[in-house]
């Protein structure tokens, strides 16, 4: 890395610059000694959503799809193996009111060496590791069978590389575990599917199969550990959940009816998503509060605010059951154990309240064409400060009444509208609400943005930085998607996977060195020459400068940079670069693009002449003079 430090013959203060700026020299000076604003303590989090396959198949760990038997069946397929004669249809009746449906198989013919019974192939496959457990289980009903038998089975070679018998007791629904243990020459990989055969004729009921492998902090109904690892990397301070688009759903009776996504998975209906297929809701509100525990983030909870996109909506009376809902799913999150809700949170397994100060109103109610949004605001926002007055209300647009604690701003644009967009907050007033950009994203490149989109991130986190006094909070959407075909729903998503690899694109990785690097403090700084593609941010920590530069032109900068407060001894810097703005990772590409880490020399007197290269995003952390 190409990295000139000059040690000045004098040290050049401030003032000096004007000498700089006469020669056209492009110039960066920086006052780590004189402190600007404050940088939000929350400012960079999380926002994610069933969409993209981002929970099933994605961050929640299960391996069967369709483990419900919902409307489409495409993961599961029958098995007749030898000379078996069965039949498969929906079953009549399930093991509870909510999974109140099955998966029938009537067996003439069956036996050890000619199975019947059916195969489940998970999220484009089933990732498999050598010397592993996997923690099965189903409800069944079953006449005249005895014995199930579960297999993890090679796609390619047919070879079982696990297999457990599952005793059955009779024709009463209940639920049965197994477990599946993989031996140390296991084909890694994908390409492997679940089966459940059996040997006898009969006739059997089958509902919620389930597979999991070993999970984040080995939670049952847990997470991936990989995407958690990458998530922990990002530093996030919250978690906004669960939507997005998600939360209004398609109809009212498609929101995210936190009711129905909590307690034993058996008890969980199901939803559909908006974004077009079916939700397990195994990923339901507490497992996503328990996603905030274990990367300790604080929850931004989005309460259903009475509107659904596609246009229905209800206000005055009718939204009274919505505004009541919100209070219950408030006090479930964080009421203690002798609230009617809190209870039940306890009961779920979770007897710790949880601590929550932020409340969203709805999502995007900009778009809601009855403009019903200021009553709806109004209305729920007074419930809410009624029963909590210590929570602050974030409304999802301007709003004439029911004075917002925070707006949130949403943004998606490409890298050049983002260059144009960084001033937007300079100016703005600090009197009025906080800002919440609760989602943001610069969108070339799919499935996962590119290099270009990377620069329009960085240079758009630039300036969240030294506007972190107004914008509290940033979240960038959406976090993740399965780039199997037919994963992906919206495009340009951070974070790209599999079922046996994860990725993180350009601009995860843009965004790991700004929340990695990110000071208390924004210290004072102005550039001069520098021209419309360059970028900068400059907040201090305790000891440390860091430094956020961004190159998005297409030529190299030779930066003159004057830097005060600075202390003798070593920088360190993190270099992101790629040839063009096309350039990506994939996922058979995963580490094209990532931080090259440096480190500097630097002297004491602070006259420095860098060269950043063109289409480059570093950070330098260098060291306060005490
Ligand atoms: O992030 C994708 C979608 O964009 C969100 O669901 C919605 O809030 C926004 O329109």
């Amino acid at each position: 890395m190409n990295y000139g430090l000059q040690t000045a013959s004098c040290l050049l203060t401030l003032a000096s610059c004007a000498v700089c700026a006469s020669a056209q020299v492009p110039t960066l000076s920086v006052d780590a000694t004189k402190r600007i604003s404050e940088v939000s303590p929350t400012l960079y989090g999380l926002m994610t959503e069933e969409i993209n396959y981002s929970y099933d198949g994605g961050l929640y760990a299960e391996m069967v799809r369709d483990r419900f038997f919902g409307k489409t069946w495409s993961a599961w397929s029958p098995v007749i193996r030898g000379d078996a004669v069965a039949k498969f249809g929906r079953g009549k009746g399930g093991p509870s009111k909510a999974l109140s449906g099955s998966y029938q198989l009537t067996i003439e013919r069956a036996s050890k060496a000619s199975p019947a019974g059916i195969a489940n192939s998970g999220f484009w496959g089933m990732a498999v590791m050598p010397s592993t457990k996997y923690r099965g289980s189903f409800y069944a009903a079953a006449k005249g069978i005895s014995t199930a038998r579960a297999l993890l089975v090679d796609d390619n070679t047919g070879s079982t590389l696990a297999e457990a018998s599952v005793p059955l007791t009779g024709e009463k629904w209940k639920q049965y575990t197994f477990e599946l243990r993989t031996n140390a020459n296991v084909s890694k990989g994908a390409a492997h599917h679940l089966e459940i055969l059996f040997d006898q004729p009969g006739e059997i009921r089958l509902q919620l199969v389930s597979l999991f492998p070993p999970t984040y902090h080995d939670r049952p109904n847990g997470f991936r550990p990989d995407l958690m690892q990458m998530m922990a990397a990002m530093k996030p301070n919250f978690l906004r959940l669960p939507g997005g688009n998600y939360l209004e759903g398609d109809t009212i009776a498609e929101r995210f009816n936190w009711k129905e996504t909590i307690g034993p998975l058996v008890d969980r209906p199901t939803h559909r998503s908006p974004w077009g297929y079916e939700s397990s809701d195994g990923m339901g509100l507490l497992e996503m509060l328990e996603w905030c525990e274990d990367l300790h983030m604080e929850p931004v909870l989005a309460v259903y605010a009475g509107y659904s996109l596609k246009g229905q909506y209800v206000v005055g009376k009718d939204l009274e059951p919505y505004v009541r809902e919100a209070l219950e799913e408030i006090e479930y999150v964080t009421g203690d154990s002798t609230t009617t809700w809190g209870a039940r949170r306890a009961a779920d397994g979770h007897p710790a309240p949880f601590v929550l100060r932020y409340v969203e109103i709805g999502n995007e109610d900009e778009y809601d064409k009855s403009k019903s949004y200021d009553d709806r605001f109004e209305q729920m926002a007074r419930a809410i400060r009624d029963r909590y007055p210590q929570l602050k209300l974030i409304a999802t647009t301007r709003v004439s009444k029911g004075s917002p604690d925070i707006i949130d701003d949403h943004y998606y644009r490409l890298p050049d509208e983002f260059f144009a967009l960084i001033h937007k907050y300079d100016n703005m007033s600090r009197s009025g609400p906080k800002i919440f950009v609760g989602e943001w994203a610069t969108r070339t490149g799919s499935p996962t943005p590119d290099f270009g989109a990377a620069l329009g991130d960085a240079a758009w986190m630039t300036s969240l930085e030294r506007n972190s006094d107004l914008i509290i909070m940033a979240s960038y959407a959406p976090l993740f998607t399965n780039v199997n075909p037919g994963g992906m729903q919206w495009s340009s998503d951070l974070i790209g996977y599999t079922a046996d690899h994860a990725y993180g694109s350009p601009s995860y990785w843009a965004q790991v060195l700004f929340a990695q690097h990110l000071g208390q403090s924004v210290v004072q700084s102005q550039s001069t020459h520098t021209g419309d593609r360059f970028f900068w941010s400059a907040t201090t920590s305790a000891k440390t400068l860091h430094l956020k530069l961004v190159n998005a032109s297409n030529r190299p900068l030779r930066l003159a940079m004057q830097l005060k407060g600075v202390a003798s001894g070593s920088a360190s810097m993190w270099s992101l670069h790629a040839a063009t703005r096309w350039a990506t990772n994939s996922i058979t590409h995963p580490r094209n693009i990532i931080p090259v880490q440096t480190s500097l020399p630097v002297s004491r007197s602070l006259h420095l002449t860098h060269q950043i290269p063109a289409n480059t995003i570093q950070v330098i952390d260098l060291p306060l003079r005490r």
